[in-house]
C-alpha cells in the first residue's frame, strides 16, 4: 500500500516537521484569524500541486471549493511567476496552470452537498492531486438551522470528505477561521476537545466556536492541524496537531511570491 505521499509546502522547517509536507490521504486543517494568510497558503499549495513533476510539483489538477470568493487565479499566477520564473515565462504556461484549477463556489450547504458527488467522480477520473475547501466553517455560518440538525452539524459531510481523502489518496486541505487572538488572550485556543467526558486533545488547543459550528466529529476527523497566528507583528505557522511532529512553530512572511519562511 502506498502511504508515503506528501505535497511539499516549500517551507523547509514545516516540510521537515511533517516528514515531507502535507500528507496524502488525510485531512489537514489550516486555522487562524481573518487575514493571517490561510487563503495565500492554499493558493501556494494549489500552484505546487499543479506544477510539473520536473519542478517538484504533483503535475495534477486541483479542486478548490471557494466558499467566500477568495480564490484569485491572478494572484496564483503572480506567486507562480515570482517563485518559478523559468516555467512561467514560457508562453501559455500561466494559462495552462490556471486551467488546472477547478474553482467551485457553492452558495449554500445544499449546493456544496451536491458538488461533493461531482467531486467524487472527478477524483476518480481527472488526475486531481489536491482538494481545498476554503473554508469549511463558512459553509455553515450562513445556515441557521435549528433542532436535530444542529446536534451533528456536518457529520455526514465530514465523513464523506474524509473518505474522499482516503480512497483517492490525495491531500485534502480545509481552512477555518478562528477569532483573533488579540481580542481576549484568555479565551481563544484554550478549548480542550472533550469526548465522553475524556479530554482527547489536551495538547491541542482548539477554538470553542469551531467546535460549536463543526462539532466534535470534525476535531477527530482532522489528522494535521496547522495554526497560523501573529505575535508582535510576526506571522507564525504552528503544527498544532500531528501524529509525528511535536508542536513546532515557524515564522513566515507573505510577499509577492506568496507564503515564504
Ligand atoms: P480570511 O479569509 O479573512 O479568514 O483570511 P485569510 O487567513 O485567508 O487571509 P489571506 O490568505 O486572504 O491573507 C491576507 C493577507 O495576505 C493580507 O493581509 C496580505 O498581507 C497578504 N496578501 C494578500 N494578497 C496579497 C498580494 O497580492 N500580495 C502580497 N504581497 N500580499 C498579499
Amino acid at each position: 500500500e502506498q502511504l508515503g505521499g506528501h505535497l511539499s509546502t516549500r517551507l523547509k522547517g514545516l516540510d521537515a516537521a511533517l516528514c515531507g509536507g502535507i500528507p496524502f490521504g488525510v485531512l489537514t486543517e489550516v486555522v487562524g484569524p481573518a487575514g493571517i494568510g490561510k487563503t495565500q497558503f492554499c493558493l501556494k499549495l494549489s500552484l505546487l500541486a499543479s506544477l510539473p513533476a520536473h519542478y517538484g510539483g504533483l503535475d495534477g489538477r486541483v479542486i478548490y471549493i471557494d466558499v467566500e470568493s477568495k480564490f484569485s487565479s491572478r494572484r496564483m499566477i503572480e506567486i507562480g511567476a515570482r517563485s518559478f520564473p523559468e516555467i512561467f515565462h514560457l508562453k501559455g504556461m500561466a494559462q495552462e496552470m490556471a486551467g488546472r484549477i477547478l474553482v467551485l463556489r457553492p452558495t449554500s450547504l445544499s449546493e456544496f452537498t451536491e458538488s461533493l458527488q461531482q467531486i467524487k467522480v472527478s477524483l476518480l477520473q481527472d488526475q486531481v492531486k489536491l482538494l481545498v475547501i476554503d473554508s469549511m466553517v463558512a459553509l455553515v455560518s450562513g445556515e441557521h438551522e435549528q433542532g436535530a440538525h444542529r446536534q451533528h452539524p456536518l457529520g455526514w459531510h465530514i465523513s464523506f470528505i474524509k473518505s474522499l481523502a482516503e480512497f483517492s489518496r490525495i491531500p485534502v486541505v480545509v481552512t477555518n477561521q478562528v477569532r483573533s487572538q488579540n481580542r481576549d488572550e484568555s479565551c481563544p485556543y484554550s478549548f480542550q476537545v472533550q469526548d465522553k467526558g475524556k479530554t482527547i486533545e489536551d495538547s491541542t488547543r482548539y477554538d470553542s466556536h469551531l467546535v460549536a459550528a463543526l462539532g466534535i466529529h470534525w476535531a477527530h476527523a482532522v489528522t494535521i492541524r496547522l495554526v497560523l497566528e501573529a505575535k508582535s507583528g510576526q506571522r507564525f505557522i504552528k503544527v498544532a496537531k500531528s501524529p509525528i511532529s511535536p508542536p513546532l512553530a515557524f515564522p513566515f512572511n507573505i510577499t509577492s511570491s506568496g507564503i515564504s519562511l
